[in-house]
């Protein structure tokens, strides 16, 4: 009997022609956690979808062993039955189904006669619920009634349910708060005491330090070396994703910064589904230019909704104003913010992002198709020309400007979202999330982009729930909770427990 539980050896597999893994090796213990890490592209999530057979055997080459056996799964109820089950890295939940319907889709428990047992379903979940300690979550409503936190959470219910003897959680942390988090973290450490094992890939390497004994890297569809997790550092697991040493994961720069170009006044937001209720109460800020404004908070303190509103996309009704050079603005599409020189790069990339199944190419110049049409005719020339400028100064991976979208890694798909708001050039960019899902190769990237871009005069709010890159690039810092302003501060010598406190409601407004 092998040592391992799962082995897998050479995997190779390639899409029209250009090969995303070429000649892989990984190996679990049961009740072993093995962190894989590699950059965006690098082909954490093609890796998985081969061993989940939803590249079924036969689509690619190479070996397959479970328990010394090999597996040739044609499907990915083939693999659940084996005992594998994976958490993607998009959510894959039906929106309109119950939370119940959707952790049983497929492996619904049915009386002895074949009726599906609602009463026993509805049980479990709720079992499951109180296990995720999410006890307020009703069972019988829609998953859409959730915000991503909870669905991701939900998802993960959903493979538990599934009895997994291996686990794999593709980047399942990117849209919990801390304390979400830290009841996954939890859970994956209870479910390695009873023996089950899990590959876990996310670009958060201290999540990976918490859970993993070992990881195992791939760069460029090869696999790098798996060492213990106990003789690594986190700079050398950054050292093996890219190759090189980066040694300041934060580059920032100092860059002039002009007078007030931008106001928000008085902005107040209501919930979409209960009109009484304020997501966002009556905040205000200014933004100089040339400025990296940061937006800190809890998830769901309303910093979303706050820009959303600026934007002219807010779904549920809203007041206040906003102001550019002076001017008072009336904003009431996405169109017209792009139009009078604001872009905004939504949090949810899937949802409001992409349009999947559209090139690359043309999902960047999406926003600008005036730009690159003459009294209507489109200018294809000019138009190629400055994605593909897009494509080589934000380093995004593809095989061609024309695949869709969809084929990209996750962390690649999020760079062309940020590059399709870059070709307005905008005078006010605002960025929700930037670095969510993004590799730490490809954040530096992006950081300095920001910086290129303040220094030509752009001012930029970025929101992020990642205090080290908030505290990192930004030049003021504003804290949001429960929909309130509770904190304004100058970024000097500003600390991780300055602004927590202000965002859990302790310290006082301080005037910057
Ligand atoms: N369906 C597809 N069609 C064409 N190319 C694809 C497809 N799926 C993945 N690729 C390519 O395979 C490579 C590996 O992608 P993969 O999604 O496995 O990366 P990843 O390591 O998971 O990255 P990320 O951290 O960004 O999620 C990428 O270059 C990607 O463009
Ligand atoms: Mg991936």
């Amino acid at each position: 009997m092998s040592e391992y539980l799962l082995e897998m050896r050479g995997i190779v597999k390639a899409f029209s022609g250009v090969k995303a893994l070429d000649g892989i090796d990984l190996q679990v213990r049961a009740g072993e956690c093995v962190g894989l890490c590699g950059e965006n592209g690098a082909g954490k999530s093609t890796l998985m979808k081969v061993l989940s057979a939803v590249y079924p055997y036969g689509d690619w080459e190479g070996q397959i062993l479970w328990q010394g056996k090999e597996l040739k799964a044609k499907s990915i109820r083939e693999t659940e039955e084996t005992g594998i089950v994976i958490i993607h890295q998009e959510l894959m939940l039906v929106p309109h189904l119950s939370v119940t319907e959707n952790i049983f889709l497929g492996n619904e428990i049915t009386t002895l006669g074949g009726i599906m047992n609602y009463e026993a379903m509805h049980q479990r979940a709720r079992e499951l619920m109180l296990e995720l300690k999410m006890p307020d979550i009703n069972v019988a409503l829609p998953v859409s009634n959730y915000g991503g936190g909870h669905q991701q959470l939900i998802e993960i219910a959903k493979a538990l349910n599934k009895k997994a003897k291996l686990l794999i959680l593709d980047e399942p942390t990117s849209s919990l708060t801390r304390t979400e988090i830290r009841i996954l973290l939890d859970i994956i450490l209870e479910l390695k005491k009873k023996g089950v094992a899990c590959v876990m890939i996310s670009h958060k390497l201290d999540e990976i330090a918490a859970v993993c004994d070992t990881i195992s890297v791939i760069r460029d569809g090869m696999h790098i070396g798996t060492r213990p997790m106990g003789e690594l550092s986190v700079d050398q697991i950054i050292t093996m994703m890219v190759g090189r040493e980066i040694k300041n994961l934060f580059p920032r720069e100092t860059h002039p910064i002009g007078d007030v170009i931008f106001e928000a006044r008085n902005m107040t937001c209501y919930d979409v589904d209960n009109p009484q209720r304020k997501r966002v109460d009556d905040i205000s800020f200014e933004l100089r230019k040339g400025e990296i404004l940061g937006v800190a908070g809890l998830v769901g303190a309303g910093r979303t909704e706050l820009v959303m509103a600026i934007f002219g996309c807010y779904a549920g009704r809203y007041e206040g104003e906003v102001y550019l050079e002076g001017k008072p603005m009336h904003i009431r599409s996405p169109q017209q913010a792009v139009h009078a020189g604001i872009c905004l790069v939504p949090e949810d990339r899937k949802r409001h992002g992409i349009v999947p199944l559209m090139a690359v190419g043309y999902n960047i110049t999406l926003s600008e198709m005036e730009m690159y049409s003459h009294w209507g005719v489109l200018n294809p020339v000019a138009e190629m020309k400055a994605i593909q400028q897009m494509i080589d100064s934000m380093h995004i991976k593809t095989a061609t400007p024309l695949l869709p979208i969809k084929g990209l890694s996750g962390g690649n798909q999020q760079k062309a979202v940020v590059a399709k708001m870059l070709l307005p050039k905008p005078l006010v960019l605002i960025l929700d999330e930037p670095t969510r899902g993004v590799d730490v190769g490809a954040k530096y990237e992006i950081y300095k982009l920001m910086f290129d871009l303040v220094k030509q005069g752009v001012s930029i709010i970025m929101i992020s729930s990642e205090l080290p890159e908030v505290l990192g690039i930004s030049d003021r810092v504003l804290v949001i909770s429960e929909g309130h302003l509770r904190g304004n501060f100058i970024n000097e010598g500003l600390t991780q427990e300055q602004v927590m406190s202000a965002a859990i409601g302790q310290a006082e407004v301080l005037a910057a």
